[in-house]
């Protein structure tokens, strides 16, 4: 039996796709390449030294979906597959409905009706908008402010639903700011689009691709005026991923789960350790407060500890040297 991974060539997708194979899983992967790279599947071949199954195409597609699961012995699904741009989100709102809800409403049609018992959903702590309160649980409200962060939590209510009203079990992962990379430097981030998340763009200025990093706000009311997030190693994803699928959650037909470190990080914060574990002065500049930015985010991860055992293990530090070694190894990237 193998566990099918939508999205399984981009960025958190590959990293998850690596460990669920490490844990002894076979795992199809579908995915339409629209922003993600194909080296990335002869990173992970090499990576895994597996034939990795990969099949082309649009997660949403019912013809597609019924090629999968009839071709393959599928009994367990991690949905990546999804656009992820909150700023085009905001420009073509239908079209990020209809792709990212599209996708969801046939996966979890395709699932239930081939029996398959758990699926697992890629949402993010973008849900939760402007925490009222820090750290934030679970139980937090949520107030997406964005079309993108909608399609997450919609995505998030009609697996539930779904899953309430079937054997499927679906495990919703709330992630943080998911930053680094595989340590073999094979697998990372490498998107066919401009990068707009900080480390991604601190690493360009490191590569003399970028003259120098815009913090966006200073006058937040922060240790240091920057904002503040919980940045946790891709690979601590990955690893949660696998325990989503492995433990039992029953009695209940779904759970959401924050997945993070649990502590906060300014920007400043983030270019002295990047200085620091680069060994190399990031040029930067203060500038005003980007769009739709909020202050402070960061997670309380008891829910995943108690019930996954899961826990971040991998620091700042190790996230930061592990991103560089993967966007140096791949300067085109
Ligand atoms: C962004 C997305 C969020 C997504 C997350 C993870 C927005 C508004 N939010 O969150 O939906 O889930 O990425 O991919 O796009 N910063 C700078 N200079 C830069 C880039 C970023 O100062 O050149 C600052 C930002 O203002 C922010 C922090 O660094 O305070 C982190 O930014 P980023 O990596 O883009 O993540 P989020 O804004 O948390």
């Amino acid at each position: 039996m193998a566990t099918l991974v939508t999205g399984g060539a981009g960025y958190i997708g590959s990293h998850t796709t690596v460990a669920l194979h490490d844990a002894g899983r076979d795992v199809v992967i579908l995915d339409d390449f629209s922003n993600a790279s194909r080296r990335a599947i002869d990173a992970m071949r090499s990576l895994t030294r597996a034939d990795l199954v990969v099949v082309e195409g649009d997660a949403g597609d019912p013809d597609v979906l019924d090629a999968v699961f009839g071709g393959h012995r599928i009994d367990s699904v991690v949905h990546f597959a999804a656009r992820k741009s909150v700023a085009e989100s905001i420009s073509d709102p239908l079209g990020y409905y209809r792709s990212n809800l599209g996708s969801v409403i046939s996966l979890a049609a395709a699932a239930i009706d081939r029996g398959v018992r758990r699926l697992v959903f890629s949402s993010s702590a973008t849900v939760y908008g402007s925490a009222s309160a820090l750290p934030v649980t679970e139980d937090s409200p949520t107030v997406p402010e964005s079309p993108y962060g909608e399609t997450k939590l919609m995505g998030e209510r009609i697996l539930a639903d779904a899953a309430a009203a079937s054997d499927l079990t679906a495990v919703m992962l709330r992630y943080f700011n998911p930053v680094g990379a595989h340590p073999s430097g094979l697998i990372g981030e490498d998107p066919s689009t401009e990068p707009a998340n900080l480390v991604p763009r601190i690493m360009q200025v490191a590569a003399g691709r970028r003259d120098r990093l815009d913090v966006f706000g200073a006058d937040y009311s922060t240790v240091d005026g920057t904002a503040v997030r919980d940045y946790v190693h891709v690979m601590d994803l990955a690893e949660g991923h696998v325990a989503a699928l492995d433990t039992e959650t029953a009695p209940v037909s779904s759970r959401v789960y924050n997945l993070g470190t649990g502590s906060g990080t300014t920007v400043l914060q983030v270019l002295a350790a990047a200085s620091e574990v680069l060994g190399t002065r990031i040029p930067y500049e203060m500038a005003d407060r980007r769009p739709g930015d909020i202050e402070a985010s960061w997670a309380d991860c008891t829910r995943a500890r108690d019930e996954l055992g899961w826990q971040a293990r991998r620091v700042l530090a190790q996230m930061l040297a592990d991103h560089w070694n993967f966007a140096r190894k791949h300067p085109e990237s």
